[in-house]
């Protein structure tokens, strides 16, 4: 099984960022902590493949408050599971790395964003390029060999000269994965509607996906490269996951769990969950979906006749791959259309 646990505490709240975290409650860190730990105690465990601690930043708490969750978790853990902690550069130092490492994290995600300070500075972060590469050295000294970075692409500042920049920095790192976002300018955050601070371009996305490429890092879905997190592959397969904490999301299968969206509102009530009930039809459109965006492509059993005659439209196009009864797709920024294509009647 896959576990998601959710850190809502963040140093300062980024202009662009519309996940669930809040810079001004770093009182309630306790209190967040001993509720996170009732709702885990709670819950029923079978062998757990995947942990994935996420933010909101997990570095901005001391490593000491994760001891008792992993306490906890320790027995279900599988031998060889993959353990991962988001963090930003300028929190994560070494005492708090090699803190997380002696817990049992065994890979740890970087928001680096860019290794450009001016565009640093447009996305409002409050670290430089120097304190990712110092916390990237911090964590290799920490003994972590699986290192993400996260960076952002669609700026208004990104050009090809930058975006050879950014790669060229990232192949110098020594790391095994980077995503890759794409500027989204989130409703109800201060980019909202600032269309000139977003420069959305199919033709830089492709360059940049290339030069990753160039630089050794396998592409296998729209945002990820390198060696494969295995906690995301199971988002995108369908696999169930449990999710922990204030904005947490599980899934069974069948539906959807909401955690509270309001860290006191968790802390009130840990157990509290809502629930969205999912469709067949919106299970099979989220299998394709997510499926298109990755290497994971779909089985061609989800189709009905109509849809598996679109698809083989698509096919004779080469748009779509077809192998040993599954659809792939070469090209991860076509996806929203493909999927429409073969869903259409
Ligand atoms: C939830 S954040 C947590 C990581 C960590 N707090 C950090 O920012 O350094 C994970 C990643 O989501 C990406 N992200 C957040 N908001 C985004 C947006 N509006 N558009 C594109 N990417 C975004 C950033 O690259 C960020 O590193
Ligand atoms: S991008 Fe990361 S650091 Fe910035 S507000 Fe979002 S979660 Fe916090």
């Amino acid at each position: 099984m896959h576990i998601y646990i959710h850190i809502p505490f963040c140093q300062s709240k980024c202009p662009y960022c519309a996940f669930g975290s809040s810079s001004d409650e770093f009182n309630l860190t306790k209190s967040y902590f001993d509720a996170l730990e009732f709702e885990i105690k709670n819950a029923k465990f079978s062998q757990i493949s995947t942990v994935f601690i996420g933010g909101g930043t997990p570095s901005a708490v001391n490593a000491k408050f994760y001891t008792k969750i992993f306490d906890i978790l320790k027995p279900y853990l599988k031998k060889r599971a993959e353990i991962t902690t988001e963090a930003n550069p300028n929190s994560a130092n070494l005492t708090w790395l090699k803190a997380m490492r002696t817990l049992g994290v065994n890979r740890v995600s970087f928001g680096a964003q860019s290794f450009d300070d001016k565009k640093l500075k447009l996305l409002g972060r409050i670290h430089s390029a120097n304190t990712t590469k110092i916390a990237i050295k911090n964590a290799k000294k920490a003994g972590f060999k699986n290192i993400n970075v996260d960076i952002m692409y669609s700026t208004k500042f990104d050009t090809k000269k930058l975006l050879k920049f950014e790669v060229d920095n990232l192949a110098n790192l020594g790391i095994s994965h980077i995503s890759a976002y794409s500027l989204i300018l989130e409703n109800n955050t201060p980019f909202s509607g600032k269309s000139n601070y977003e420069k959305d371009s199919p033709a830089l996305a492709k360059f940049l996906f290339k030069e990753l490429e160039k630089a050794g890092f396998k592409q296998y879905e729209i945002a990820n490269f390198g060696r494969p997190c295995k906690h995301n592959l199971a988002y995108w397969s369908g696999e169930k996951y449990m999710g922990f904490g204030a904005y947490a999301v599980g899934f069974n299968g069948k539906k959807r769990a909401y955690s509270p969206k309001s860290i006191e509102e968790y802390i009130k009530n840990p157990l509290l969950k809502s629930y969205e009930n999912l469709t067949m039809n919106d299970i099979k459109t989220e299998k394709i979906f997510l499926g298109l965006r990755s290497k994971i492509g779909f089985s061609a059993k989800l189709l009905n006749e109509n849809e598996l005659k679109n698809a083989k439209i698509l096919t004779s196009h080469k748009k779509l791959i077809y192998k040993n009864s599954k659809f792939y797709n070469p090209n991860f920024l076509l996806t929203d259309e493909i999927t429409l294509f073969i869903l259409e009647n």
